[in-house]
């Protein structure tokens, strides 16, 4: 049994325009840029810092994390990777979560992000204090977040959980004979629910870039390429989810776009995306799925306004200032930490077995 919350209304979200974001930016030259990169690299060693990216912030910031010993990578990954590193300053390129998840995991780490400003519209449609109550009213029911997600939510949850392992996660907890209530994402919990059987509430948020792709459109384009694959997000919708081969994380699906023999791909996620998936998959082309069909319009148009924000002169400054430091409230983030922590145990046990058990509560 799967069932849409009856209510609440969520809150209307500002949706920057992503075209008007990037336009903001003052056009930079080559020397400047080149200038921008080498001060970041010196910043960097001298505040013992390390950079995190996600795969949808701009490719300078992608290289820069590479080439100073940082990481690119998925937001469980991203997790991961700043929990074990030794360096005391973390540095991430992404969004609020994102720098969150990293302050939530490493109270003792100074954690800086490029922008503080970069939101997500599934943490911005699912706040605390509708959350909570609403979980209030349903005790009986394990509580599993996605990582798009204020501390103060996942200090509700029973578990976190991020694309890479939500399948995984879901199937062990119907094993178990519990009854989820999934936030925030309806499309990702829908498919959760699909892939798994389990009986899940799901909260009625979404994601403003991939809630634009566009099934019909993407049919046609199809049609137009009959030996092309689809590899979508799950935070697609179900009609997107119905035509795509492969249906995974941001790391599944450069992973699909390596090991697919298919030569075309056509890709419904941020096309952030294509830096890597390019590198990883060099002779394959890569088509983006489409945005605007009958009657559609899009602000994001396949990249998401607030990955956008994400610049090398803003993480310049901040590397020099010390601004955009995250902070969490201590009780917050002990509770946080819980279902948080949760989630990379579990992630290490499927990595190590692919059925060791998680820790449980
Ligand atoms: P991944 O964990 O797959 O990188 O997804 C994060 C995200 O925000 C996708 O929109
Ligand atoms: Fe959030 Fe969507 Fe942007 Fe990912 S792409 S950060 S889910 S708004």
């Amino acid at each position: 049994m799967s069932s849409l919350m009856p209510a609440p209304v969520i809150p209307a979200v500002m949706v920057p325009d992503t075209a008007e974001v990037l336009a903001r930016a003052a056009p930079m030259s080559r020397n400047e840029r080149e200038q921008l990169i080498a001060r970041i690299r010196q910043l960097l060693r001298k505040q013992d810092a390390v950079l995190v990216a996600h795969y949808y912030v701009h490719e300078d910031l992608q290289m820069i994390a590479e080439e100073t010993g940082g990481h690119v990578a998925d937001s469980l990954e991203m997790a991961r990777f700043g929990h074990e590193h030794s360096a005391t300053t973390l540095v991430v390129a992404g969004v609020r979560f994102m720098g969150e998840t990293a302050k939530i995991l490493n109270p003792e780490k100074r954690v800086l992000m490029a922008t503080l400003e970069a939101e997500c519209s599934l943490d911005l449609e699912c706040p605390a204090s509708q959350f909570i109550p609403f979980c209030d009213a349903h005790p009986d029911r394990t509580v599993v977040v996605y990582s798009n997600t204020s501390a103060e939510v996942k200090a509700r949850a029973d578990w976190v959980v991020t694309s890479g392992i939500a399948v995984q996660l879901v199937r062990h907890l119907k094993e178990q004979g519990e009854r989820i209530l999934w936030a925030p994402d309806r499309h990702l919990g829908s498919y959760l629910q699909q892939t798994t059987g389990a009986d899940m509430m799901l909260w009625p948020g979404a994601c403003v870039v991939h809630e634009a792709f566009k099934a019909q459109a993407l049919a046609e384009m199809k049609r137009q390429h009959p030996d092309a694959a689809v590899l979508a997000h799950p935070e697609s919708p179900a009609a997107v989810l119905d035509l795509a081969d492969v249906v995974g994380s941001t790391t599944q699906l450069i992973d699909a776009a390596r090991r697919l023999s298919q030569h075309e791909l056509i890709v419904a996620t941020d096309n952030g995306i294509f830096h890597k998936m390019k590198q990883a998959a060099p002779d394959k082309l890569l088509i983006e799925a489409p945005t605007a069909g009958a009657g559609a319009t899009c602000r994001s148009c396949a990249h998401c306004p607030w990955m956008a924000m994400n610049d090398m002169r803003g993480l310049a400054h901040v590397l020099e200032t010390g601004d955009n430091e995250v902070h969490l409230d201590e009780e917050v983030r002990v509770k946080a930490l819980r279902a948080t922590a949760r989630m990379l145990d579990f992630a290490r046990s499927l990595k190590a077995s692919g059925t060791a058990a998680p820790r449980q509560a």
